[in-house]
Parts: structure tokens; sequence; C-alpha cells
């Protein structure tokens, strides 16, 4: 069976981590204490709950949860204003290049993000008509490290685990690449990236032939 692709979106295909930073950042600042670049790298990937529940640990901070929620609306709505005006221009350097020469090659292609948001930003960067799954942050309950939004991507694409390739840009990504047993490509820092089979910076100039090299 020829291998699957399955992307993380946000930091993979779009340019949107800057944009979970700032208003992550932005309500630190509103909850009196600072969140910075470095502190962020541990967010990347992980979904809104568990982001913020990290959030106030690294602040020492405690929220009841009226107040907790509120945050989370809080940090949405910042969110939702800072990607109102994206589009296709926010794709990362050969990202777009990369998933249709892969679906050139008959090789089928997953969404695998923790985002709620997901499919309105493949709306907006017009790229939704370019997977065969979408597996989001509505469809899961565990977020990553756990493995399951991977595994789900596999099983609605009846793509075995092995033959599939993820595309993170996230440590708790890598990880629950790595977790669901696929072979995982870091997009990135290859020092934040180390748990990845091997790390590129970016898609552009790559070719599918060069990563399906690097597995066989
Ligand atoms: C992605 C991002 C995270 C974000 C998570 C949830 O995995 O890397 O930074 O917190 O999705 O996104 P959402 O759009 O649902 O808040
Ligand atoms: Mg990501």
């Amino acid at each position: 069976m020829k291998p699957a692709c399955i992307f993380d979106l946000d930091g993979v295909i779009v340019d949107t981590a800057k944009y979970h930073y700032l208003a992550w950042k932005r309500l630190a600042n509103s909850l009196g204490f600072d969140f910075t670049e470095h502190d962020n790298e541990q967010l990347k990937g992980v979904s809104r709950i568990e982001s913020l529940k990290l959030i106030l640990h690294l602040g020492g901070k405690e929220l009841d949860a009226a107040e907790f929620d509120a945050a989370l609306v809080r940090k949405n709505g910042w969110y939702l204003e800072y990607i109102q005006q994206i589009g296709p221009e926010e794709i990362l350097p050969g990202a777009a290049e990369f998933l249709s020469s892969v679906r050139e090659q008959g090789m089928k292609v997953a969404l695998g993000s923790a985002s709620k948001n997901a499919v309105l930003i493949l709306e907006r960067i017009q790229l939704l008509d370019q997977f065969d799954a979408i597996v989001d942050g509505n469809k899961v309950s565990k977020a990553k490290p756990d493995p399951e939004v991977f595994l789900k991507a596999a099983e609605e694409l009846a793509v075995p685990v092995s033959d599939c390739i993820v595309f993170e840009d996230a440590v708790a990504g890598v990880q629950a690449a790595r977790n669901a047993g696929m072979k995982v490509v870091g997009i990135g820092s290859a020092v934040v990236l180390d748990q990845a089979h091997f790390v590129l910076p970016n898609f552009a100039g790559l070719s599918v032939a060069d990563v399906l090299a690097r597995f066989a």
C-alpha cells in the first residue's frame, strides 16, 4: 500500500503558531504574568484546555471553573481576531506545492490537528479540498502527545499506522506520532524536535521522493 501523509496544521501548513502565541501571551499578561516564546514551545500542538492549564501552572495562578472557561473564550476571541485577515499568503513555504505533489502521486492526505478552528483556517487559505480526511480538535478527546488524533486519521484514511508519515512542528505532536507508531518528519528546529525521524526547516523545494527515500 502507498504511504499516506498526515499533516498538522498550525506551524506546519500555515503560519498561525505565532497568533496562538500572541493570544496566550495577551491572556497571561492580563492575568498578571509574562509568557515567553521559550515557554510557548511546550504549548505547541497542545489543545486549548491543556494549554491554559500549562500556562496557569507556569504563572503560578489558579482560576475557578467559571474564570477558567472565561479565559478560554477570551483567548480564542483574540486568536480569531488575529487570524481574521489570513489568506493563502500565510501558507508556509512550499507547503501547498508539497501537498499537491503528494496527491499527484496518488497518496492519501489527512489533517491531524488539535485545533477546533482547523476547518475555518483551511477554508481561508483555500486548502480544504486537498484533504481526504480531517481530524481536528472537535473529533478528539485526548490532547497530543496522546496518539488519538493520528490514529483516527489513519482509520479515516483506511491506511495502516506503519504506512503513515506525520509532519509536525510541535514536541507534543512528534511524541503523539511516535506514540501512534508512525514515521514523523519534524518541521522546524532539529534541536527542539529531536524525537522526529528527521527534521526540515520547511517544505521549500522538498519532493515526495526525497521524503520516501529517507524512510526506505
Ligand atoms: C494547535 C496549536 C495549539 C493550539 C491547539 C488548539 O495544535 O498548535 O497552539 O492551542 O491547536 O487550537 P484551537 O484553535 O482549538 O484553540
Ligand atoms: Mg503545530
